[in-house]
């Protein structure tokens, strides 16, 4: 396929198990995307940094995160699959930009905010700078379609910018403006099994649905979802009803959620045989995704390959970013 010319880019932050909410809401643009654009997709671990105390875990993280993303559909030979870390000509226009970031804006970011409060003993450079590095991770690769959700908006605003100061200041057209991207549909909402918000805000595990669960826990935390035993006929569908059928729509046939859906109707609808039906869907789909990131999280060399095979191709698109970005400022004496 005829690829479009702008570039895709998106992070993923190395940290817990890929639940339904991520592959709904992110994982699968990033498949969608993969045919149309150039994409650079990339696990954060540098960012992992500015939270993390203890790193004796950021290997399994990585390699999980990275399994579990080719396991939904990321291909590593239609897009560069990277770590941050394997791109050193990140931190060096993380280094430039930080000559145009401005120390006052940056503390009246939200996010560093929120981190302030959660983390008040270890306030560090990292966290104030944050923005400064996603800025460096976008527009390395001069992207200009980031899919990514409303809460990473803010950070979009200030790689915005960072790209027009630098030109500014620098004289050159050297960076575009990202945007935050997705197919112009609203992302699939995966309701939490609690009743209670979106599964990627749950924090209760037993009302998240993760790639990695087995069988038994997907069945499990099915049969113990929230239901209402149902209000007069003809009230609003309670909530946690509703829920169930919107997660049924992800994956069952059309004919079953017809066929609940006449049931809740007529008032004779048994949440027991919806459930029963709602968890093998989910084992269905879910088993096939973790037993193939089982499988390429155990294959050392298939990991070693894609992450070698992604970093070369992040760096051959960031070396001619920094030397536009150098030959601007002018460090070109030689
Ligand atoms: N900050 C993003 C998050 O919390 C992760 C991220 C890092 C990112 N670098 C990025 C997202 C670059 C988009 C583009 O999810």
């Amino acid at each position: 396929m005829e690829k479009k010319t702008d570039i895709v880019m998106s992070g993923i932050r190395p940290t817990g198990f890929l639940h339904l909410g991520n592959y709904f809401g992110a994982v699968r643009n990033y498949v969608r995307m993969q045919d149309a654009y150039t994409c650079y997709f990339m696990v954060a671990d540098l960012h992992a940094l500015t939270t993390l105390n203890e790193t004796r875990e950021l290997r399994t993280h990585v390699r999980r995160v990275m399994a579990e993303n080719i396991a939904c559909g990321l291909d590593p030979d239609k897009v560069a699959f990277y770590c941050q870390s394997h791109v050193p000509e990140t931190a060096e226009l993380y280094l430039f930009f930080n000559m145009i970031a401005y120390k006052g804006e940056l503390e009246k970011t939200p996010t560093f905010k929120d981190k302030v409060r959660l983390q008040p003993n270890n306030v560090n450079m990292g966290l104030l700078t944050y923005p400064v590095l996603q800025a460096a991770d976008i527009l390395l690769h001069r992207a200009t379609l980031v899919p990514v959700g409303k809460d990473q908006e803010q950070h979009l605003e200030i790689a915005r910018d960072y790209a027009q100061r630098f030109n500014q200041r620098y004289g050159r057209d050297v960076f575009p403006e990202p945007y935050a991207f997705n197919f112009g549909e609203a992302l699939a909402k995966v309701p939490s099994l609690d009743g209670a918000g979106k599964m990627s805000k749950s924090e209760n595990q037993m009302a998240t649905l993760y790639l990695a669960d087995s069988d038994d826990a997907i069945r499990k935390k099915i049969s113990k979802a929230k239901t209402d035993s149902g209000g007069e006929p003809g009230a609003p569908m309670p909530d946690s009803v509703a829920n169930l059928f919107q997660l049924l729509r992800l994956v069952a046939p059309e004919d079953m959620i017809a066929k609940f859906a006449a049931d809740y109707e007529a008032g004779t609808i048994r949440y027991g045989d919806m459930k029963k039906e709602l968890a093998e869907g989910m084992v269905r789909f879910i088993a096939p995704i973790r037993e193939r990131a089982t499988d390429i999280q155990n294959d050392d060399v298939y990991l070693r390959r894609v992450m070698e095979q992604g970093a070369a191709k992040a760096r051959a698109s960031a070396k001619v970013t920094i030397e536009l970005a150098k030959d601007a400022i002018g460090l070109n004496y030689i």
